[in-house]
């Protein structure tokens, strides 16, 4: 369905952190995983991205944190104003801004956030009416991981059956209820350097070469079927242990893939023995890590600090920051614009 009421939109998602990780593509063109996958979105670092409409310009613009994007992040944007005009019917150029809290090269910029902001803004200012589960299909295309920042809380994104149409139809986020788990996240920056290798291309990477990919990928569904049984219980040592071991797995697959993908530094391995030692303390607290060194360390909000102040002693110099779950995506008001 297509209005024609605005076209200028901004949008605030949030990053979210999954505790069952998504890592493999069963398509790339249409951005469809091969498994299902569970995360937690935070309340903290969102991006804030306006889509205004632009009919006379020449060609689309894209501005993020202040400077005009270039290469590949210039293109993924473009690619998906694309794929919205396609969808609306439409064809005038755009002008995206995006802003990112998270200081510029923190090691925390997140496509999660960037592409649900994005799908949400530019759906409303190209007209496009969209119900959430639509947006969140929408925002997969942009990045598989931005279709669980469309929802609050914990999400999980499907898989779906099948290939070509129906995956893209059958690949979307949903929100899963757990009242009852309201954790702490204590975030470890240790490394606020760019990667070495982007996610995209580590991931295509395992699934072409890892020998261990597939016995992973299949362990995911087992991980998950317990994760779902354990979240409304609100019980952090089941979800925390299974959040570990998911996270492990998936880096072991990286490593063994041709040649060999390592996020992990010095400094990462650190702050999971302290992990260790926490937990050896009687502190339950469990680590997970994405496509980069950091460390998100999972814990009762009554530990967190004593939680932050062992991770801090374990990768001294790194910046720590603590996260609790936070809201879905949404467009701001004409009143906060
Ligand atoms: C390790 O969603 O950033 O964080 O779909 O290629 O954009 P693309 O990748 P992205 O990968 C996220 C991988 C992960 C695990 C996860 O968030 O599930």
């Amino acid at each position: 369905m297509r209005t024609d009421r605005h076209t200028s939109a901004t949008a605030v998602a949030h990053p979210n952190i999954a505790l069952i990780k998504y890592w493999g593509k069963r398509d790339e063109q249409l951005m469809v995983p091969c498994a299902d996958s569970l995360s937690m979105t935070l309340d903290v670092l969102p991006t804030t991205t306006t889509v205004h409409l632009a009919p006379e310009a020449p060609a689309d613009s894209v501005t993020l944190d202040g400077s005009p994007a270039r290469g590949e992040a210039r293109q993924r944007v473009v690619g998906f104003l694309d794929l919205l005009r396609e969808r609306a019917g439409r064809a005038e150029p755009a002008v995206v801004d995006t802003r990112n809290a998270a200081p510029t090269g923190a090691g925390l910029a997140s496509s999660a956030s960037g592409f649900a902001a994005l799908a949400l803004a530019g759906a409303a200012a190209y007209g496009l009416a969209l119900d959430r589960t639509a947006l969140s299909r929408l925002a997969r295309r942009g990045s598989v991981s931005a279709a669980r920042s469309l929802f609050g809380g914990f999400a999980i994104c499907h898989a779906g059956p099948g290939s070509g149409e129906a995956a893209d139809l059958g690949s979307y986020a949903e929100p899963v209820a757990a009242p009852a788990f309201d954790p702490a996240l204590v975030i470890a920056l240790v490394d606020p350097g760019a990667k070495a290798v982007s996610s995209r291309s580590a991931m295509r990477r395992t699934v072409d070469t890892s020998p261990l990919h597939r016995a992973w990928a299949a362990s995911c569904a087992a991980d998950l079927a317990e994760l779902r049984a354990a979240l409304p219980r609100g019980d952090l040592d089941a979800v925390g242990e299974i959040a570990e071991r998911n996270a492990l797995g998936m880096h072991a697959t990286m490593l063994a893939a041709r040649p060999a993908v390592r996020y992990l530094s010095p400094a990462t391995v650190s702050v999971l023995d302290g992990v260790l030692r926490l937990r050896a303390d009687g502190v339950p607290a469990y680590a997970t890590m994405d496509a980069g060194p950091n460390v998100k360390v999972l814990c009762h909000p009554a530990d967190a600090a004593r939680v932050a102040d062992a991770v801090r002693d374990a990768a001294p110099g790194c910046t720590v920051l603590t996260a609790r779950r936070g809201p879905g995506a949404r467009l701001r008001t004409e009143a906060e614009r």
